[in-house]
């Protein structure tokens, strides 16, 4: 994708950013229920955007259309220059390669350990990497979480704040070009909710990744957006900067936004 353009609220306004997803017109429900009505969006080149919205608001349902898990009713969804609904299998394989994706369940694979959690998909996306390197992958990942000491251990050894940074190391120990997190503090007592945010930036500042932030904890959006979209009723309620958000007098916004 070559397009560029100017935004306003992230971060330098006189640069322009390369778009790695844009949305146009979304549409998609389920039988006779509409959740996404018609949804625009665009993520820049290494911006965290955070996505808001109530519960079934379809922030879930967002994230994966964008993966290509659901497909749209109408609209289109390009990632990395990609329209994703006109992949073929292979194709959207591929993409899928360069797309982290951060499961709001979490989704480690309990009968293995950490290690072979995380070499798991190494294996599967980087095919010609050496055993040496594939250790250094992994033990540079789970170093990047701050948790080395677990690589032996099974997940159900390990508290819910850590299988959500091995969750992350596992997105990221593949270098992904974007990564989609849905809900990546849910559940997390405040501070452990606030060190997988610094995590986040961690990950944007080293890797230079760009990240859509799926949330209702507004502390997560805080700490990590460069810019945020409410999601309300299938449609985006409002898109600015976070003082933006915090300044708003709007009802909806408010009840974030205490
Ligand atoms: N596979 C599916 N089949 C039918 N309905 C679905 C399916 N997936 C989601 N929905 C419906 O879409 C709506 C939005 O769900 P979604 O999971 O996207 O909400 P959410 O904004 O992520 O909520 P939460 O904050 O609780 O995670 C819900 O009403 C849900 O029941
Ligand atoms: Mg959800």
């Amino acid at each position: 994708m070559n397009s560029t353009l100017t935004v306003t609220n992230f971060p330098d306004k006189t640069k322009s950013f390369e778009k790695v997803i844009e949305i146009n017109n979304l549409r998609k429900g389920f039988g006779t229920q509409e959740v996404l009505k018609n949804v625009s969006l665009q993520l820049f080149k290494g911006e965290n955007l955070a996505v808001l919205g109530k519960s079934g608001s379809g922030k879930s349902v967002l994230i994966k259309c964008i993966v290509g898990l659901f497909n749209p009713d109408y609209g289109t969804i390009n990632v990395l220059g990609e329209n994703v609904s006109e992949l073929n299998n292979e194709n959207l394989g591929e993409l899928r390669k360069k797309v982290g994706f951060l499961f709001q369940s979490g989704a480690l694979y309990d009968s293995m350990t950490i290690r072979q959690n995380l070499e798991f998909p190494l294996k599967r996306i980087k095919k010609d990497l050496t055993k040496k390197e594939i250790n250094e992958k992994v033990n540079e990942a789970l170093e990047n979480v701050g948790l080395s000491d677990a690589i032996d251990k099974m997940p159900s050894q390990l508290s819910g704040g850590m299988r959500k940074r091995i969750s992350l190391a596992r997105t990221i120990v593949v270098d992904p070009m974007i990564i989609l997190y849905d809900e990546p503090t849910t559940g997390l007592d405040p501070a452990t909710s606030d060190e997988i945010s610094s995590l986040i930036n961690d990950v944007q500042k080293k890797y230079k990744t760009s990240s859509l932030i799926i949330t209702h904890d507004i502390e997560c959006a805080r700490n990590t957006a460069n810019r945020i979209i409410m999601l309300n009723d299938g449609v985006v309620y409002k898109e600015g900067g976070l003082t933006e958000f915090e300044k708003s007098s709007d009802i909806l916004i408010r009840s974030f936004f205490k």
